[in-house]
């Protein structure tokens, strides 16, 4: 176990990063994931998120939601059906130790007064956080792909997606136009 341990940190950790940070052990099931989810979790798919930066606990409900059918897990169906409580843990606490995602170079610019004007009378902040980065249960949404934001909205406001909260997203999303939801997906997209 130690040997697949050390070769994957050697792996995932660049030298110059490894000077500058702890080492952050990779579970060795992490590997099945890059072809999506990117290198350190950051990634470069259409539709498939950034997992690097994650609260651990919002990763790991998401992991569970999909695994149990509450969420529809779409590709991840084959993947998502083997995942252990323990991988789901160690996963869980492997993405929320990566660096988060930079800003994302191809968001479109928007009017951010305009973006404000949507999301500050739904609080969108006061559970995200005011830097978006999230906590808990509620996920991170600073620098994520717009792509997955503009899906990830519109499955909250069809309610393919329920997610936790209380169903908290399905309310603040029911009355967003497709137009508000791709603004507010390249705003938080743009976000460091
Ligand atoms: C074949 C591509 C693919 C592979 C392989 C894959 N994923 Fe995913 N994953 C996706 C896509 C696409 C989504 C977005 C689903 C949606 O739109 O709701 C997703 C969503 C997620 C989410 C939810 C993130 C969020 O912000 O809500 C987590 C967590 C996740 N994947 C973790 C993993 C882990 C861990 C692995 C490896 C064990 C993995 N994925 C393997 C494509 C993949
Ligand atoms: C009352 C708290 C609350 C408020 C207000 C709120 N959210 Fe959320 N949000 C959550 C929680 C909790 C989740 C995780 C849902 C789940 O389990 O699927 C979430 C998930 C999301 C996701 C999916 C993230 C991912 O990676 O899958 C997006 C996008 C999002 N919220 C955007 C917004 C926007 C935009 C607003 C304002 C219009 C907003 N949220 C307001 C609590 C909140």
């Amino acid at each position: 176990m130690r040997s697949v341990v050390t070769a994957l940190f050697v792996m995932f950790a660049a030298p110059a990063y490894a000077q500058s940070q702890p080492p952050i052990k990779a579970p060795a099931i992490a590997q099945t994931c890059i072809a999506c989810h990117g290198i350190r979790g950051i990634s470069t798919s259409k539709d498939s998120p950034s997992l690097a930066g994650q609260p651990d606990i919002f990763t790991q409900y998401q992991l569970v939601f999909m695994r149990d059918g509450q969420r529809q897990p779409g590709v991840m169906a084959g993947i998502v059906k083997t995942l252990t409580d323990e991988n789901i843990r160690e996963l869980g606490a492997y993405y929320a130790a990566l660096a988060p995602p930079p800003p994302f170079a191809k968001a479109e610019p928007v009017d951010a007064a305009k973006a404000n004007a949507i999301m500050g009378p739904r609080r969108c902040a006061n559970c995200h956080k005011d830097d978006f980065s999230g906590q808990g249960e509620t996920g991170r949404l600073a620098g994520q792909r717009p792509d997955y934001l503009i899906k990830a909205l519109k499955d909250f406001r069809s309610g393919a997606r329920r997610g936790r909260g209380m169903g908290a997203m399905m309310e603040v999303s029911v009355t967003l136009q497709d137009e508000d939801i791709a603004l507010i997906a390249h705003y938080l997209a743009a976000k460091p």
